[in-house]
């Protein structure tokens, strides 16, 4: 396969994620029904959970009826089987489990003791939770802007670097990596921590080493859409750092040593061993469930040619498409074409997180971030899960060129 113009993308908040499905089904049974009558349609659904499950059942049925026969629902042989197995897969020697990728987030920030007071550089182009697990620590976010493949440029990060920095945290967007050799050379140059985001990076590789094992500590979701994803909320710190690790423990189970003796303040974010169960069983699938994203990836690609800018894939790097996202001025109006053609279509994100309301208080302004800022108004997610076939990649293609065509070429 060439990747030339290769995609990149990410991944809508829960709720908006949940709804988006759920519209999707109802746009795409009436586009059917008007298109052929019939529910075998090529158009396809956007993020493909229950294609995934449907395919896994028996395997998923008994790993989790294990665990129901167990009689034992937190931190068993599942957990600690899972984070071993998930260590060997990312190329780390630890791995703690934890409740969700922002609470992976705010667990790695506070082992490294980040609190009020420091600054932690990131980007704003991301989901939201990025930046509330940094609020979460009461330490202040800072942003840079982001380059032509949506990851945070380099190139801008020593200029917003102050006394107060501790940490840099790069977002794997879409499921590419970010350049996290110039990150940690530049990091090491100012004495700062790197925490990769690699929530939307499972098994995506930079210079041939997997998101997770490039940090200090590396954050996984496995929120179910994700590459790899559980039936509930779930997450991950990844570290080679033994200290961290042993810290990591204890602040996700209250801090405590061992039962009832609390040697650091922590919180309950514990995965449970049902989900373990479940993310053992869908590692096995990961490698595969990548490549056929990939396929796909190259699918549109070659359906889309030069309609509108398909996502590029930097040197050196393994993308593994968790979305693919487009780029065209004519965003709104090719949402809608596609919408009333019964394509389900979203934007990850419509609003950078420092134009959040939620995040006025950081006192950024229109202009701040202006590559971050441009590009919000342009991207467009297409349905992507390895379950997308040729042909559905063939009918969202040609209804991209159809519209361009009608409307004069413009892009
Ligand atoms: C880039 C990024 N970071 C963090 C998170 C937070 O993960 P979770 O939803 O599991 O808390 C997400 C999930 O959407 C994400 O996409």
């Amino acid at each position: 396969m060439v990747f030339g113009r290769m995609p990149a993308i990410a991944r809508s908040d829960s709720q908006t994620m949940k709804t988006a499905v759920a519209v999707q089904t109802r746009a795409q049974t009436k586009a059917q029904a008007r298109m052929s009558g019939s529910t075998n349609s090529p158009i396809p659904s956007f993020a493909g959970q229950l294609e995934q499950y449907h395919a896994i059942q028996a395997e998923i049925r008994a790993a989790v009826d294990k665990v129901l026969q167990s009689g034992w629902y937190i931190m068993g042989e599942e957990v600690a089987a899972f984070e071993g197995e998930f260590a060997g897969y990312c190329g780390v020697t630890h791995v703690v489990g934890c409740a969700s990728g922002t609470e992976a987030i705010a667990l790695a920030l506070m082992a490294l003791g980040v609190g009020p007071g420091d600054e932690v550089v990131t980007v704003a182009n991301t989901a939201v939770p990025t930046v509330s697990a940094i609020s979460m620590t009461g330490a202040t976010p800072v942003f840079v802007d982001i380059d032509e493949n949506f990851l945070m440029d380099v190139s801008r990060i020593e200029s917003v670097v102050t006394e107060r920095t501790k940490v840099v945290m790069p977002v794997h967007l879409y499921g590419q990596m970010a350049e996290m050799d110039s990150i940690l050379a530049i990091a090491e140059k100012h004495g700062l921590r790197v925490i990769e985001d690699a929530a939307q990076a499972h098994g995506a590789e930079y210079q041939g080493k997997r998101a997770g094992s490039w940090g200090t500590l590396g954050c996984f979701s496995f929120y179910p859409t994700k590459n790899l994803g559980c039936y509930g909320d779930g997450g991950a710190v990844t570290t080679d750092d033994k200290d961290l690790y042993e810290r990591l423990l204890m602040l996700r189970n209250y801090g405590q040593e061992k039962r009832y003796y609390h040697t650091i303040k922590g919180i309950n974010s514990r995965l449970d061993e049902i989900q373990a169960a479940v993310l053992r069983v869908k590692l096995t699938h990961l490698d595969e469930w990548n490549q056929k994203r990939r396929q796909v990836a190259s699918w549109y690609e070659r359906a889309i040619g030069d309609a509108c800018m398909c996502p590029t894939q930097k040197r050196d790097a393994h993308h593994v498409f968790h979305l693919y996202v487009i780029r065209t001025t004519d965003r709104d109006g090719l949402r809608t074409y596609l919408r009333d053609a019964g394509i389900t279509t979203l934007m990850h994100y419509p609003v950078p997180v420092h134009l959040q309301e939620a995040y006025r208080d950081l006192g950024c302004r229109v202009g701040d971030l202006p590559v971050t800022e441009a590009t919000a108004g342009e991207i467009l997610s297409l349905p992507m899960h390895p379950a997308v076939t040729e042909e559905g990649a063939e009918y969202v293609g040609t209804k991209i060129r159809e519209y361009f065509s009608k409307r004069g070429g413009k892009r």
